[in-house]
């Protein structure tokens, strides 16, 4: 009861410090869109998901000192996956984008490389910066 209470106090209270949420104030989406169809679009959503379930495979091989877990999750978002990406998506792609993204998929394959070696920490650090690679691009760009 004393526990319900607190959760209850902490959440007025944080309610209360919150600024105006999204029904009293209009968001703004200043990223690019990159044009895509609705199939372009839903095709490039799947390989952005397999990138999640890349990052997935690859935390959870290191949390099990998992080396081969953690080859193969990052060898699928790696070159392979870039070649794969369908020509009508590349022709609208803006360099800026293409700047990120290539990197991106190199940075896959040189965790494949790194994971055969590397100590667990610096296999996390390293994971850590290759995230950031997704987090500027999801700061700069939408698909349609
Ligand atoms: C070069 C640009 C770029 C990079 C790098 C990138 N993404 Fe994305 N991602 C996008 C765009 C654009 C969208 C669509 C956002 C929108 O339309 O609102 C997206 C959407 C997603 C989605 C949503 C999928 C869905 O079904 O809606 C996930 C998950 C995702 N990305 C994961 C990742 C992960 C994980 C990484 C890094 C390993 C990454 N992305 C790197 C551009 C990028």
């Amino acid at each position: 009861m004393k526990k319900l209470l607190i959760l209850l106090l902490a959440t007025t209270s944080f309610g209360s410090n919150l600024p105006a949420t999204a029904d009293t104030q209009q968001y703004d989406d200043q990223r690019s869109s990159l044009g895509l169809s609705d199939s372009e679009k839903a095709q490039f959503l799947s390989e952005m998901r397999r990138m999640l379930s890349s990052i997935q495979g690859i935390v959870a091989g290191i949390g099990d000192n998992n080396r081969e877990m953690i080859i193969q999750s990052a060898r699928y978002s790696g070159n392979r996956m870039a070649r794969a990406t369908p020509e009508s998506v590349k022709a609208k792609l803006p360099q800026a984008f293409k700047d990120i993204g290539g990197p991106t998929h190199l940075m896959f394959e040189e965790l494949v490389i790194r994971a055969e070696t590397d100590d667990m920490t610096t296999l996390t650090q390293f994971t850590g910066v290759l995230l950031k690679q997704c987090q500027t691009c999801h700061a700069l760009f939408k698909a349609n």
